[in-house]
């Protein structure tokens, strides 16, 4: 399957989608990388593995619609089958989601619908969780509302800060993304009716 993966910074998530596409019983083949900023790390690294980059700065366009259309532009020439979502920090329209209906998934650093949004793990530690960790999902026109296709959970340890939880749970979203990726490309998985259907990433 035909894969296009958005990005914003450093792309970790991307490049852990990169490297489990690299077997040759992968049934997914990134064949694009998305930026909406021209310094994103994560370009670099994909150019670095001969993938296609582009970068999309949202100030180069008079308006959101602009944006979206030079992006959907490109997607007609990449024509992917899935689209990742990975770091990827701008809020997709829900004529673009609509475009791409039930093909867009995201990786999302909280157990939702626990903690939607930003700062997730310092939420996470405010709120006095035990557990913290990460959800794969479908995009849908809410933000982070989309059903899950898997979930994987870390401990909250004493004395963790923000930061110290974030890399505890960005270990596991490599492990996490890479595996709800093989399960959708390979169909084994699907959103019907607004519900994920079928096998569940852990
Ligand atoms: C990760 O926590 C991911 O869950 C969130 O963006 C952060 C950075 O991702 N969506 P990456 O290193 O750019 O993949």
């Amino acid at each position: 399957k035909r894969t296009v993966v958005f990005i914003s910074g450093g792309g970790s998530n991307m490049m852990a989608l990169v490297q489990a596409a690299k077997s040759a019983d992968y049934p997914a083949e990134i064949v694009g990388v998305i930026s909406d900023k021209a310094d994103a790390g994560g370009l670099a690294k994909a150019a670095a593995e001969g993938i296609a980059t582009f970068a999309f700065v949202r100030k180069d366009y008079a308006s959101k619609d602009e944006h979206e259309a030079a992006i959907l532009a490109a997607l007609d020439e990449l024509a992917p089958d899935i689209i990742c979502l990975a770091g990827y920090m701008r809020l997709l329209s829900s004529a673009f989601i609509q475009r791409h209906e039930g093909r867009i998934i995201n990786i999302h650093p909280s157990l939702l619908p626990l903690f939607p949004g930003l700062h997730t793990h310092q939420r996470a530690i405010d709120a006095g969780m035990r557990i913290a960790g990460c959800t794969v999902h479908f995009v849908t026109e809410g933000m982070d509302e989309g059903p899950a296709i898997g979930q994987a959970a870390v401990p909250v340890l004493a004395g963790d800060t923000a930061e110290s939880l974030a890399g505890r749970v960005l270990t596991i979203e490599h492990q996490l993304y890479p595996q709800a990726l093989r399960l959708f490309a390979e169909g084994k998985v699907k959103m019907e009716g607004g519900k994920a259907v079928g096998a569940t990433a852990s």
